[in-house]
């Protein structure tokens, strides 16, 4: 969601410190964006609706700089993006900037309102201003951050600075990321570690519960109970240029052409074909908790739920475990049954979704053993978790996510076989399925060739308005993820089935004017497909096929036909989601959209 940044040092930089923070994390929410900085005089503020760049232009006009401020990226929740409504918000002496949701504002609007505050905004972050000046009228500006806080119920990360302290800024942290940076000569807080990692690889996670107060000179956090708490700093693991563009027309073309890189990250010193076994380091903790396992539940949200449910096919097979995937947004509210022999799997790029980590807290409080399948190092719901494995996929910028979703895959086909060799998977097995995985790499550098046929398709198609994306058993999820792709990057109206369920009422929606996207590579359902799209075609359907070198019958009824190396089924999915992607890539560039940062979406959902 939102993207805030605080900035405190002995140089006067923090105007530019802050914009380029804005810049790095505009991806977490892009409908308007502002920024407010003390010149050691006065504290300036600008506002802007639409993008950072606009932004810009207006603070860049004040010529001014400054030792501490604060700034925001904004995805809209409480009222419409626009200026009024854009952080930081004001309260008298208080500026503040917030990311998360405030539950119950409108109750504590309404008692700051016949205390005499008058609002100005339609937002949900304007009470904490107002509460802190309240409470700033009797207590010194820490004291009155504290009390505030006590008052609020929700989610919330925020940075606040007062006018009257220009040597400090206040951070706290409640259900909503922060992370605070240690520089040489400044601090930098961020809702992620993209805004800091320029500057400095060192850096403090704060938890819930806890407020941190930043001079130029010190930093110290302290809990509720204004306890001081000892933090143990980490490096990041970051390269910085891997946040970079690198010459690509977006991040999204650019993470579709890392795959080949990223997949084989995540398999990295992790598999040993010889021995036909995986090594997971982060699960050693919790080896023989897993042996124990009798059920899986896979909680995430969009892409990172459609690797779920590809996990719940090759957990069933290869492990035996009875598997099954849930929403995390629902998760919570379902009276969920776990027990100890339960593992509950958090899958997620950010690891800071809120649902999933409410899922993740929901299962630990009943004594499920919860893991995570996390990218983003450091995050909350990695260090929630019992125990994890990351997924090495580096950054992933682009809204969409691409790179992140195989490098899931390639770690749940690891896992399977890890649980699968604990149980009754043979060698055999094991080491062709390893071998399989480790030719994955390359296979999708041969299918990122066809770049430019899959890109003319994708202009052919881009005029249609409507899609069927269709697959079987391991291919349904990624009819599933081809669609979430398309719907997202071109908002172009796309709905995944079953092939099989086509013939039991959506085929009436099939016509000229109606085209298919069909996975169907050779495999043990590739003839139950052949039937569905001969369906279609009888129907004057249109089918562009996703298909597997060999398959020659399904090429006779198709209109256009896109071909994947072989692999074993269980792997297909790493390699047919890869032409999904690119299509979905150039139909949103052929319709002039902006492919990166698309209408609506913020790259990590930290509010419920
Ligand atoms: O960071 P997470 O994997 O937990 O995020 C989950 C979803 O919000 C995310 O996958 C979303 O669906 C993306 N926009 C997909 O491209």
């Amino acid at each position: 969601m939102c993207g805030i940044v605080g900035y405190i040092g002995k140089k006067h930089r923090a105007q530019s410190v802050l914009l380029d923070g804005l810049r790095r994390l505009e991806y977490r929410g892009y409908d308007s964006a502002g920024i407010a900085f003390h010149d050691e005089k006065k504290v300036i503020s600008c506002r802007a609706q639409g993008k950072v760049a606009k932004l810009e232009q207006k603070v860049l006009k004040t010529e001014k700089e400054g030792v501490v401020g604060i700034a925001h990226t904004r995805w809209a929740t409480h009222g419409k993006p626009s200026v009024r409504n854009a952080h930081p918000h004001r309260a008298g002496k208080i500026h503040l900037v917030h990311n998360g949701i405030i539950e119950n504002y409108s109750l504590l609007k309404k008692e700051l309102e016949k205390k005499g505050h008058v609002f100005t905004s339609d937002t949900d972050t304007e009470v904490i201003a107002h509460l802190i000046e309240q409470e700033n009228k009797k207590y010194d500006f820490e004291h009155a951050v504290i009390r505030a806080a006590a008052k609020l119920q929700g989610a919330y990360g925020i940075v606040v600075m007062h006018a009257d302290e220009p040597q400090k800024l206040i951070a706290l942290r409640e259900s909503s990321p922060l992370v605070l940076g240690i520089g040489k000569e400044a601090f930098i807080l961020a809702s992620d570690a993209s805004a800091i990692v320029s500057y400095t690889k060192r850096v403090v996670y704060i938890d819930d519960g806890e407020m941190v107060v930043l001079t130029p000179h010190e930093y110290h956090v302290e809990n509720m109970e204004r306890i001081k708490q000892n933090k143990s700093e980490e490096i990041l693991q970051w390269d910085e240029k891997q946040a970079q563009k690198e010459g690509y027309a977006h991040f999204m073309l650019k993470e579709i052409h890392d795959q080949p890189h990223s997949i084989a990250d995540a398999m990295r010193g992790r598999i040993d074909v010889a021995h036909g076994t995986v090594k997971l380091g982060g699960l050693a903790s919790v080896s023989d908790r897993l042996r124990d396992i009798k059920r899986v539940i896979f909680v995430s949200c969009g892409t990172s739920y459609n690797a779920g449910l590809v996990g719940e096919y090759m957990f069933e097979e290869f492990s035996g475990i009875p598997t099954e995937v849930e929403y995390a947004s629902e998760f919570r509210y379902r009276t969920p049954i776990v027990d100890e022999n339960t593992a509950v799997i958090a899958i997620s790029q950010s690891g800071e979704t809120a649902d999933t980590l409410a899922a993740v807290r929901e299962a630990k409080s009943q004594g499920a053993l919860t893991l995570g399948i996390v990218n983003a190092v450091g995050s909350t719901i990695a260090r929630e978790t019992d125990a994890g494995i990351y997924n090495h996929a580096g950054p992933e910028i682009g809204v969409a996510s691409t790179k992140a979703f195989t490098s899931q895959l390639v770690i749940l086909a690891l896992f399977a076989v890890l649980l699968g060799r604990q149980r009754s998977l043979s060698l055999v097995r094991g080491k062709e399925i390893l071998a399989e995985l480790a030719k994955i790499p390359k296979q999708v550098e041969a299918i990122l060739t066809q770049e430019k046929a899959i890109k003319k398709l994708a202009k052919k198609y881009a005029k249609y308005e409507n899609f069927f994306y269709l697959g079987r058993k391991y291919n349904y999820p990624i009819a599933i993820e081809g669609a979430l792709k398309i719907k997202e990057i071109s908002y172009v109206h796309a709905e995944s089935y079953p092939m099989g369920e086509l013939k039991h009422g959506p085929i009436a929606l099939i016509d000229k004017q109606f085209p298919s996207v069909v996975l169907a590579p050779k495999d043990s359902v590739y003839d139950k497909t052949l039937s569905g799209i001969e369906e279609i075609k009888a129907r004057s359907g249109k089918v562009l096929v996703v298909t597997t070198e060999g398959a020659k019958e399904v090429k006779r009824h198709a209109d256009d036909v896109i071909i994947l190396p072989q692999t074993i089924e269980m792997l297909t999915p790493l390699l047919a989601v890869i032409p999904l992607q690119v299509f979905s890539y150039y139909v949103g560039v052929s319709r002039g959209l902006d492919v990166d940062q698309p209408r609506n979406l913020a790259k990590s959902v930290t509010v419920e």
